[in-house]
């Protein structure tokens, strides 16, 4: 029997690799090589599944090129590398990663929210230097973060799992603001109210995007939205980048607009903007928020188990856009 073929654009754990190979023939990149869009799309043709990373961008021209794909499997819970109306009407099926990220993401953005008030970068660096000698008294003196006002926007799972850490841990006051609010026993769960985007900006003492990028979110926090923040304020960003303006957030930052910021992510990473390398208080980490071995295997599996289940089963686990699951089984 002739095996479906598909395409694994980056390294991937042995284990996940020789599970895709009991079911399909694979073209592998385990040397990792940064393949361009072009030659991702050269070697995609023919192949009835795609295994990504999460940066490689799947949209009409790649699919116009793979007339056999049936589905893209991202390694990663958000998938604004997909154009999922170009994937829609092309019936090619999308799917993510999410919930076996949820707990570990959440635990990163708290610790970056730590390392940003308590200023850990800074002086870690500043030993790395060899100034250490004498302290003032308010020597890489920081922010407290408990008992303080935390405000998150974008209270979707790690939002939400973001929120008990603050409110069950470190007895803060939670915020949030989202699309839409949450039914009440999810609020309760994580003793969070609702609040305005305008409300939240003028009050949170640790403010944490986790919204999903879209054209409407995009520098959702710019000029405007920084200049309603506290001075005292830190920004920490593990959504995408592109939600934050970084050229503003480098100005408001060099200008004490707000206290410090922790990135994760930033516009066209891995570049960072230069005027954000520049400036002190910030914390910077290269996407990271998800890595853990254990998650990143997990999302790996779940990445794999999707293109088994859809192209040997016809039962993804995490379907994107179910309407191409329908139009299929109407066809049958
Ligand atoms: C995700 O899963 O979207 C994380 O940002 C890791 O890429």
């Amino acid at each position: 029997m002739n095996r479906q073929s598909i395409l694994v654009t980056r390294e991937i754990f042995p284990e996940v690799l020789d599970k895709l190979r009991t079911h399909f023939s694979v073209e592998a990149n385990q040397e990792d090589v940064a393949w361009s869009l072009e030659q991702i799309c050269e070697r995609a043709k023919g192949k009835a599944g795609l295994l990504t990373s999460g940066g490689e961008r799947i949209d009409a021209g790649l699919l116009e090129q793979c007339p056999d794909l049936k589905i893209v499997a991202n390694t990663a819970v958000g998938f604004n590398n997909f154009d999922l109306d170009a994937m829609t009407a092309c019936g090619v099926l999308g799917t993510n990663a999410p919930d076996v990220l949820t707990e570990t993401t959440a635990d990163f953005g708290f610790a970056l929210l730590m390392a940003t008030a308590r200023r850990i970068g800074e002086s870690e660096q500043y030993i790395r230097a060899g100034k250490w000698s004498r302290g003032r008294i308010d020597f890489f003196a920081g922010s407290d973060v408990h008992g303080s006002t935390l405000g998150i926007l974008g209270m979707g799972r790690i939002g939400q799992a973001i929120a008990k850490r603050g409110a069950h841990g470190f007895g803060m006051k939670v915020l949030y603001n989202n699309r839409s609010q949450l039914e009440s026993h999810l609020e309760q769960a994580c003793s969070a109210s609702f609040v305005s985007k305008e409300k939240l900006l003028r009050e949170a003492d640790h403010l944490v995007l986790v919204l999903p990028y879209s054209a409407q979110a995009h520098h959702c926090i710019g000029e405007a939205e920084l200049s309603l923040m506290k001075p005292t304020a830190n920004l920490i960003n593990i959504a995408r980048g592109g939600v934050v303006d970084d050229a503003a957030l480098a100005h408001a930052l060099r200008e004490k607009k707000i206290a410090a910021a922790g990135l994760d992510v930033f516009e066209g990473e891995p570049s960072v903007h230069p005027d954000l390398l520049a400036v002190p208080n910030i914390v910077l980490t290269p996407h990271i928020a998800s890595a853990t071995i254990r998650t990143r295997k997990a999302m790996a599996h779940l990445a794999a188990d999707n293109l088994i289940g859809y192209l040997v089963q016809g039962k993804p686990l995490t379907p994107l856009n179910p309407q191409v699951l329908q139009r299929c089984s109407g066809n049958d």
